[in-house]
């Protein structure tokens, strides 16, 4: 009797706070959108859906996990995805969507592009491309770890 009550307790307690389907990591759930939408389009969605925005990404080890997880969720036919980034707001100051400075980056060669404005993330490479934020491209939400809660069934006492 005892074991079923802490065996019920638990999986609800380590179930995951993401949406399902979405993935955690750190502090942050990661859901991919294979939809298409302008840069603003994608963040919004981002904000509507999850209370989150498009992807901020701090450092080589969060990029890299990003763009092995892309490979499996986005369609591989369109090699890129919209992150954060963006220097719409300042040209040649590239911050995230969050208005924070861009300590972190990883541009590929020669980027990014002086008229574009809005960034992706080359799904074969992980390298950041400056792209005209009025493309249609698919995306990464970030959302808080917790942000969704699962409604849990009561622990059952028996
Ligand atoms: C660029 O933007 C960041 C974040 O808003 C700000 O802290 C920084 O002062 C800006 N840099 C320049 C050179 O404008």
């Amino acid at each position: 009797m005892l074991r079923l009550f802490i065996i019920v307790c638990l999986v609800c307690s380590v179930a995951p706070d993401c949406v399902p389907g979405d993935v955690g990591f750190g502090d942050s759930c990661y859901s991919f959108n294979r939809v298409h939408g302008k840069f603003k389009d994608a963040n919004d969605l981002c904000v509507k859906m999850f209370g989150g925005s498009l992807v901020k990404i701090t450092n080589i080890i969060d990029n890299n996990w990003m763009q092995k997880l892309a490979v499996n969720h986005l369609d591989a036919d369109y090699n890129s995805f919209w992150i954060g980034a963006s220097d719409a707001a300042h040209y040649t100051n590239w911050t995230w969507i969050d208005g924070s400075p861009m300590r972190f980056s990883n541009w590929g060669p020669g980027q990014p592009l002086e008229d574009r404005h809005c960034g992706t993330m080359l799904i074969s490479t992980g390298k950041w491309f400056s792209q005209v934020c009025d493309e249609r491209i698919q995306f990464l939400c970030q959302y808080p770890n917790g942000a969704y809660s699962p409604t849990c069934p009561p622990c059952l006492e028996i």
